[in-house]
């Protein structure tokens, strides 16, 4: 018997896809018997009038729904209990979620938490929450995370200048709305950090030791969109056929992920975005490149089908030379998309590296993911080439 060859793919119960797919709404509302809804969004996609569309479906449907739009960008734990708050004070019935990772990792939080007897702190960790009893809809507005199709929660815990994780197959939404005119007002910076992210969500997917078939189709296929999107959604945020390339492309990036894992960029990441506020994909996209560097010799045959799938002309070349094509492919990327490199562009300080490679080695979570081995030292060499 191989158990340890068996693996099981999971994703949101339903996936709603393609330009238009945010009218399919109300469909699912009823179907679920959501009677009294909560929207949890923040005000960056309330301003941008993306949430218009949702408030009408749910209007014409007779429903009475509360909108809650404190999230913040890299939300923290305190956020949950104050959403959730709402939601057990106005008596909702469900949430449905209407934003970036950030407004879906809370919507998904308060969908466990609010029917949860203890404290919050209880859930962190994985396999923690038992149950889900509260109908949840998630609808990514940026392109992105991935988390509409994740069993992942991510929030930041100021106390401990840490990102810190829930991870429980409840939090999987039962129906997710991916529907590209969502993005069209996402501003150029959130496209291009939320943009980077997908991409190394695809690619560590695709290294991850615990890689399948399954996952490597959907991180190839991502890997292709999201290159060829991600620089056209950028220079032109109107385009809704890179708008809908980058959406897909986030999704099949997040059903990759969500299932293989991701690896060192994100472990390394945390630390950064707990310490220094920055936006989740420019701590990714600081440190793919390099990271890349380092898991050259443990899997360098393995950058071909990256190289194939970014379309680059690699035939004839070693697998040394393709992998070298590739990370500059990836430093080119962002800089195309205007992500500032180097950690010394975001004043952090040199001698924090010691602390920060402390912080990273403790992701197991995500190191095990992580094709090759990484030490303290290594982690601190990784963190002193990206500065
Ligand atoms: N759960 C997961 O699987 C998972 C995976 C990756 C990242 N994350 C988490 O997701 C968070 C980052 O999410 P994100 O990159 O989607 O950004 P975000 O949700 O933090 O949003 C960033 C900014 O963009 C604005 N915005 C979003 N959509 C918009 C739109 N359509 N129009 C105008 N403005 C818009 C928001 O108002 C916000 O100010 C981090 O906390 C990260 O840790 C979670
Ligand atoms: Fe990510």
């Amino acid at each position: 018997m191989h158990l340890n060859r068996v693996s099981s793919f999971k994703s949101a119960g339903k996936l709603i896809t393609g330009q238009g797919a945010s009218e399919q709404l109300a469909l699912h509302v009823q179907a679920l018997g959501m009677q009294h809804p909560l929207i949890v969004t923040d005000a960056g996609v309330v301003a941008s009038g993306t949430l218009e569309g949702v408030t009408r479906q749910l209007q014409a449907l007779g429903l009475f729904c509360g909108v809650f739009d404190g999230v913040t960008p890299e939300p923290e734990v305190a956020i949950v209990e104050t959403c959730t708050e709402v939601f057990v004070s106005g008596q909702h019935d469900s949430v449905i979620a209407v934003g970036g990772g950030s407004a879906m990792d809370i919507a998904k939080c308060v969908a466990v938490y609010a029917r949860h007897e203890g404290p919050l702190e209880a859930l962190f960790g994985e396999q923690q929450v038992r149950q889900r009893e509260v109908p949840l809809i998630a609808m990514p507005t940026t392109a992105g995370t991935g988390s509409e199709v994740t069993n992942i929660a991510i929030l930041s815990d100021k106390a401990q200048q840490m990102k810190k994780g829930i991870v429980s197959d409840c939090l999987l939404p039962d129906v997710a709305i991916v529907a590209p005119e969502l993005t069209l007002s996402c501003p150029r910076s959130v496209t291009a950090a939320s943009g980077v992210d997908a991409l190394v969500h695809a690619v560590e997917a695709y290294l991850s030791n615990f890689a399948t078939p399954i996952t490597d189709a959907l991180a190839v296929k991502a890997m292709g969109l999201i290159v060829s999107a991600l620089p056209k959604a950028f220079a032109n945020p109107q385009h809704l056929q890179a708008r809908e390339d980058m959406a897909t492309g986030s999704l099949l990036a997040g059903l990759a992920f969500g299932n293989a894992g991701v690896g060192a960029v994100h472990a390394l990441a945390y630390p950064l975005g707990g310490r220094y506020q920055l936006a989740h994909g420019v701590t990714n996209a600081l440190l793919l490149p390099f990271v890349m560097e380092w898991n050259k010799l443990a899997c360098v045959e393995r950058f071909r089908g990256i190289a194939e799938a970014f379309g680059e002309p690699v035939a004839g070349l070693s697998d040394h030379a393709v992998a070298d094509a590739v990370i500059a492919r990836m430093h080119r990327l962002c800089a195309e998309v205007e992500i500032p490199s180097g950690l010394r562009s975001f004043d952090i300080p040199e001698s924090a590296i010691p602390e920060l490679a402390a912080e990273a080695i403790k992701v197991e979570r995500l190191l095990r993911n992580n094709p090759r081995v990484l030490s303290l030292e290594d982690i601190e060499a990784i963190y002193r080439a990206a500065y």
